[in-house]
């Protein structure tokens, strides 16, 4: 059974290592939706989520052009940012189905612009409080896997 919990980050540094401990969660195949308004937080609890998978925070960034980029990591990484998704664009427009691999980890910002069904395995809104404190909200994961014991604690230092 998937639990939901809310945690508050007070500062940008909280969400990036709230990020990293969700990194440890997650599983290869997931998918990761995220929602908030501009500013929220997505992309800096992104940031955390790929230091987890040996990517380096610098390397994620905030889409201009770019609406898919794929890092290589211990395993498959997508970032995908659709907030410049022009109307017509579709999930099949897209390809987006080719990233939701079994294999690899897709982080999905602004998936509420996506027209047609994705199946997000984790869904993640960002509440914007005050200049420094969000709440996240975050469902989806098993309550085994909050409860597992056997993370690689040597990832958290
Ligand atoms: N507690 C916090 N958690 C996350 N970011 C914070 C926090 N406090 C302040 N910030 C700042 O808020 C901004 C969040 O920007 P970020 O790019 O992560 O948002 P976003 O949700 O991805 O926005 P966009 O929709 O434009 O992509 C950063 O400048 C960050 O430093
Ligand atoms: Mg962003």
């Amino acid at each position: 059974m998937s639990a939901t919990i809310k945690i508050t980050s007070a500062s940008h540094h909280e969400t990036i290592h709230i990020g990293r401990i969700l990194g440890m969660i997650i599983k290869k195949g997931d998918v990761i939706c995220l929602y908030g308004d501009l500013g929220a937080g997505k992309t800096t609890l992104i940031k955390g989520v790929a230091t987890g998978f040996g990517i380096p925070e610098r390397e994620i960034t905030s889409a201009s052009f770019t609406i898919i980029s794929e890092y290589e990591s211990e395993i498959p990484f997508y970032h995908i940012d659709l907030y410049r998704l022009n109307d017509l664009s579709s999930v099949e427009d897209l390809g987006i189905h080719e990233y939701l691999s079994d294999d690899g980890i897709t982080v999905i910002e602004w998936a509420e612009r996506l027209k047609g069904s994705i199946d997000c395995t984790v869904k993640i809104e960002i509440k914007y409080l005050n200049e420094n404190i969000r709440e996240i909200i975050i469902g989806g994961i098993d309550e085994k896997d909050w409860n597992n014991n056997q993370v690689d604690r040597e990832r958290l230092s």
